[in-house]
């Protein structure tokens, strides 16, 4: 394997090395037929069969039931901040706001329909240190939306909410868990986190929910449309898709959600600990415990100073892009599943190093 720091960046982000490997021969050479996955059409029999395993393979690893469609859009989530509402928006709706992206959310739903979506719960006051409560959503409400790991603040709903149409954005936690998907109509987030590249869209959704569909929504926007023709209503992101059916076989030989879980825990707890066991010196960006995010890990240091030289020092060893989002500042670790332990180990024993000789 050819030499690799530690990368610690929040999206697109570090990928498990077996991966790029297998998707880099695939878009070299495609089962040895003299051409790349990614220049074959996307209506031939190459493609398709990678599209049905990938689809297969997602529906296994999250337990999907046939009530729901897998569906592989582009665009991004933020387009998806606006689709939903265009197709699903039957009467008001919920949002809850916890950081940065919910607020986007929010922010770009009301675009379409004005006063018609209510932010019912905000921790906006405190800076998203918490998750807002309490959260009473309306169960007649069109849908309850919620962004499950806010990748900017770094907070989490350990168990999502309930609502009859639960909406979740999972963009930064996509997959590095089990979902409860049977109790969520639609569940989304792009793929460059957690799966592979920007440029595809993970979308889960309850097929009920077309019902909702007004007319006038353009069929390019249209899910149903997108659900008919298996996400190929126009070229979709080819190469992204292979590289997420190898992204979907590594998990598998991960040993699937389960353990994967379960690593992601172990991750994320050695940063925590370390942030708990510096008497102060670092100082978690997310106050209540039970919300700290196992994919971004936030925290300051007591100065400016002391964070550029943290950096410094880390970049020294071959661990980069850690620096906090601009809004918010400190540091952030972003240890999505392509993270191995041992980056994180690293981690650790710098902050540990670090807060011995700073502290
Ligand atoms: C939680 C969350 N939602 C939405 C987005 C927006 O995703 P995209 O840039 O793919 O539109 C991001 C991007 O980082 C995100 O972290």
């Amino acid at each position: 394997m050819k030499k690799r720091v530690y990368n610690f960046a929040a999206g697109p982000a570090t990928l498990p090395y077996e991966v790029l490997e297998a998707s880099a021969a695939a878009l070299l050479d495609f089962q040895g037929k003299g051409y790349g996955i990614a220049e074959c059409s996307h209506r031939g029999k190459d493609f398709d069969a990678v599209l049905d395993e990938t689809i297969t393979r997602c529906r296994s690893l999250l337990a999907v039931p046939d009530t729901h469609d897998v569906l592989l859009l582009q665009g991004g989530a933020t387009q998806q901040f606006v689709i939903i509402p265009m197709n699903f928006l039957s009467g008001p709706a919920d949002y809850v706001v916890s950081g940065e992206w919910s607020k986007k959310s929010a922010d770009m739903a009301k675009t379409v329909a004005g006063d018609k979506i209510r932010v019912i719960a905000s921790s906006e006051a405190t800076h998203f240190d918490r998750l807002p409560s309490p959260i009473d959503a309306d169960p007649n409400a069109a849908y309850l939306h919620v962004c499950s790991n806010e990748t900017v603040h770094g907070n989490r709903f350990a168990e999502w909410p309930s609502h009859p149409t639960l909406i979740v954005d999972a963009s930064s936690e996509l997959m590095s868990r089990p979902h409860p998907v049977s109790r969520t109509a639609l569940l989304y987030g792009g793929a460059q986190k957690n799966l592979g590249l920007s440029g595809v869209v993970l979308m889960i959704v309850r097929k009920d929910l077309y019902d909702r569909i007004p007319k006038s929504v353009p069929k390019i926007l249209n899910y149903k449309a997108h659900a008919d023709a298996k996400s190929c209503l126009n070229t979709p992101p080819t190469f992204g898709i292979y590289v997420l059916l190898e992204t979907f076989r590594w998990m598998e030989r991960q040993g699937g959600l389960g353990a994967i879980e379960k690593r992601n825990a172990e991750k994320a707890g050695l940063l925590y600990d370390a942030i708990d066991q510096s008497n102060g010196f670092y100082k978690g960006a997310v106050s209540d415990k039970a919300a700290r995010s196992h994919m971004n890990v936030t925290f300051r240091l007591p100065s400016d100073e002391l964070t550029d030289k943290f950096l410094k020092e880390a970049t020294a060893k071959e661990m980069v892009a850690l620096k906090g989002y601009r809004t918010v500042g400190g540091i952030r670790a972003s240890i999505y599943n392509g993270m191995p332990v041992e980056g994180c180990q690293l981690l650790a024993a710098h902050m540990k190093e670090f807060a011995a000789k700073n502290g």
